[in-house]
């Protein structure tokens, strides 16, 4: 078993009407002005957000809101934000919403308690960040686990950047987690999510270190359960036994347990970055659109990982089998499924067409940071190997 750290103090609240519990976990963090922070359209229509705003209310606390948080959210209404905090004397932020509507709250919460410095610089690590308003979630899907995970992704619209930022400040206060609240969400959205829960996991699973049993068997283990109750959650809507699986899974997939004692790769998640800002699609299908890609380029770096992924997760027989062909069957399983999804598993799938070579060029360019960084750690890549994961996915 290989040192770690861990440390992940959200408290959950989780279960059915949790989100009437809103008020009583601001107060118990500390908190006396709310920032409320929600997304398009949907925590208006379903009544959830008139819901927590009745129930601020009844425990009179003052709050404000900022509406509006598009996927793969923008700097810009993070920056808009910040400034509404500061005007209203906030000293806590709520988000209500999924991961795009988390990480604007954690961007809020960064740039409201450090009014001099300008949030992006924290994202570009030219500023420290030392200090952050707390943050609590009313999640309402369960995908990208930010509302336990140390991190926040934003994208700057006017040069197409999507970068992330890891920090104990991120880790939010609270996050309640009712299933019932992600029952009026699309087949689509449904289907992303999916992806993006066994995505957190895959990405940590495949690494260099191969001795941490424990953390391989929970890996695994969340992997089968996640693949399991994806299948019921879009087989029977409104189903609140997958539906609860899939929430908490999407937190454990993401707050660091599956990945303990291990050295993360998350390069698909790179990969995958790069083509959300291009083309504004969804973080789950931009996953699976590279994943296979990623898996074929990479599987040479230690096919036996891969055989024992088929084996453990989709239940592949090893009888008479070589660790290759095991290696390559377990690829075609998790592709399949993820078509099975209804999720891409390349580019003109994803919907942006077959691209160029000179748009392949850029995108390798820009993921490499102007080639100026490797991604990953199971196979390290440079901006040539990036460069043929997109072209293998370019079809
Ligand atoms: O904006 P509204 O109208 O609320 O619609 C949203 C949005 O269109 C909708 N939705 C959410 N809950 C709903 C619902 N529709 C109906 N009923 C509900 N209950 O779903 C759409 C997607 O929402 P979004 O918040 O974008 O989804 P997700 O949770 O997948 O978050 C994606 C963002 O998180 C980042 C991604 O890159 C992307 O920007 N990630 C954040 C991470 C983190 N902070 O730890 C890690 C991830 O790897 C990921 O990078
Ligand atoms: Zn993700």
């Amino acid at each position: 078993m290989q040192p770690f750290e861990f440390y992940a103090p959200t408290q959950i609240v989780f279960g059915p009407e949790t989100q009437l519990q809103t008020a009583r976990q601001i107060l118990a963090y500390g908190g006396s002005r709310v920032l409320v922070v929600y997304g398009g359209q949907s925590a208006v229509k379903s009544g959830l957000l008139d819901q927590i705003l009745d129930n601020l209310r009844q425990s009179d606390l003052p709050y404000e809101v900022l509406g509006g948080v598009r996927p793969n959210p923008h700097l810009e209404l993070a920056r808009e934000g910040v400034q509404k905090a500061l005007d209203f004397h906030a000293d806590f932020v709520l988000a209500v919403g999924g991961g795009s509507v988390i990480d604007t709250a954690k961007a809020i919460a960064d740039g409201a308690a450090n009014p001099d410095v300008d949030i992006w610089d924290f994202w570009l690590r030219k500023a420290p960040l030392t200090r952050a308003l707390p943050v609590g979630v009313v999640l309402t899907i369960s995908a990208a686990g930010s509302e336990c995970s140390d991190s926040a992704v934003l994208t700057r619209d006017d040069t197409l950047e999507k970068r992330g930022l890891s920090t104990v400040f991120h880790r939010p206060r609270f996050a309640i987690m009712n299933p019932e609240l992600t029952f009026t969400l699309p087949k689509y959205q449904v289907s992303c999510g999916i992806v993006d829960i066994m995505m957190h996991t895959l990405d940590r699973y495949f690494n260099p270190v191969t001795n941490n049993e424990l953390t391989d068997e929970i890996a695994q283990g969340l992997l089968r359960c996640t693949i399991k109750n994806g299948r019921q959650a879009l087989a029977q809507e409104k189903d609140y036994q997958s539906m609860s699986e899939l929430m908490w899974a999407g937190t454990i997939s993401h707050n660091g347990l599956t990945g303990l004692g291990n050295r993360q790769d998350f390069a698909p998640h790179q990969l995958g970055h790069e083509l959300s800002a291009k083309f504004d699609v969804a973080h789950g299908a931009s996953l699976s659109a590279i994943w296979d890609s990623w898996a074929r380029y990479c599987v040479d770096t230690n096919p036996s990982r891969f055989a024992q992924y088929g084996v453990q997760v989709w239940g592949l027989d090893p009888n008479g089998k070589e660790e290759k062909e095991l290696a390559l069957a377990a690829i075609d399983a998790t592709a399949d499924y993820f078509r099975s999804l209804g999720m891409p598993t390349c580019l003109s799938e994803l919907g942006c067409g077959v691209l160029s070579e000179e748009v392949l060029e850029d995108l390798a360019f820009r993921c490499a940071f102007r080639g100026t960084r490797t991604i990953g750690t199971f196979k390290v890549l440079d901006q040539q190997d990036i460069l043929s994961i997109y072209r293998m996915a370019n079809h």
